[in-house]
């Protein structure tokens, strides 16, 4: 048998701004998704017979992205994420299942985790209209802080480049680590589902849309781009609240694009007087919303008085892993 486990992420800054080459910066969370495949005389899946166009996203994961070819597989997937939430859970379920594949196949080769990465980036493009960062399976993949860039960014450990055709041109991205000092022990992410799923592909197309027909919009995407830059500053020296503020502003910015909601804004505001800060993070549109916060139990209450649904997670979490 070979088991793997990919953490989830949340985005502190840059979403929908990373796809235009602007940098993100993202965080691993605790949870995440975990896969466990043992080989078998037929395809099975959570116990019943694996039926490839009910689960069209595995056979993709399985057969286009990772070319298995061996024989049936039984598999067992438990995820701790919402789905279609801006948590990265297919960018978690395709490295976990990489990486399981990985073991059961070459078990003493050591994990190509940048492999990883890259494969699950061109499958979120295949899924996403062609317009994808890598910014999902590269911190579900790499773990810590990840920061994803149309430009080296100074001040971070770089660990790969990577490109994509897009609908609107080529892009590359570096990928680098951020180092976070000591003192993240006490600062918690306290996320909030909103309950509404939320395909990341409808809220990105929505952007370039958009973009096209408001091309002054282009400027709520430099704005976003230099509060990145400030609230990445605060983080690596440990300023969190003015990390907190960057948050804030963040989220404002993202309401000027069109992609927060109501229930994003409720959880948003309910959590604030608990919070250094606090945003919608990922694609929105539904999904999730994301705290930073000294007071993640009040902050979780906040949320579900508000009608959200809390998750907390320490700052810093490991990237994918064999078990
Ligand atoms: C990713 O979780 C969120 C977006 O920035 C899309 C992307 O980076 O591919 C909206």
């Amino acid at each position: 048998m070979a088991e793997a486990f990919a953490p989830g992420k949340c985005i502190l800054f840059g979403e929908h701004a990373v796809v235009y080459g602007h940098p993100a910066v993202a965080i691993a969370i605790e949870q995440g998704v975990n896969v466990s495949i043992k080989k078998s005389e037929e395809w099975m899946i959570g116990g019943k017979k694996f039926d490839p166009s009910k689960h069209p996203h595995i056979s993709h994961i399985l057969h286009d992205l990772f070319h298995y070819k061996g024989e049936p597989l039984k598999i067992e997937i438990q995820s701790q994420l919402f789905s279609a939430a801006g948590l990265g859970s297919s960018a978690a379920l395709s490295n976990a299942m990489g990486a399981a594949l990985h073991k059961l196949v070459n078990p003493n080769e050591k994990l190509d985790v940048i492999k990883l990465a890259k494969l699950g980036h061109s499958a979120e493009a295949a899924a996403q209209e062609g317009r994808a960062s890598p910014t999902d399976t590269a911190t579900s993949s790499l773990g810590g802080c990840v920061v994803v860039s149309g430009e080296k960014i100074g001040g971070t450990e770089h660990i790969f480049d990577t490109e994509l055709v897009t609908p609107e041109g080529k892009r590359t991205w570096s990928i680098s680590k951020a180092i976070l000092p000591e003192g993240v022990e006490d600062i918690w992410l306290i996320l909030g589902f909103t309950g509404v799923a939320s395909p990341t592909g409808k809220m990105v197309a929505g952007v370039a849309d958009l973009l096209s027909r408001e091309p002054h919009k282009k400027d709520v995407m430099n704005d976003i781009n230099e509060i990145t830059h400030r609230g990445l500053k605060a983080l690596s020296v440990g300023n969190f609240g003015d990390v907190g503020v960057a948050m804030n502003e963040c989220h404002e910015h993202l309401r000027s694009l069109g992609v927060s909601n109501e229930s994003l804004d409720r959880l948003v505001e309910a959590v604030r007087p608990y919070s250094l800060g606090a945003k919608m993070t990922g694609a929105g549109g539904g999904g999730c919303m994301v705290a930073l916060s000294k007071e993640p139990q009040r902050v979780s209450e906040q949320i579900e008085i508000a009608g959200g649904i809390p998750m907390i997670s320490k700052l810093l979490s490991k990237g994918v892993r064999v078990l």
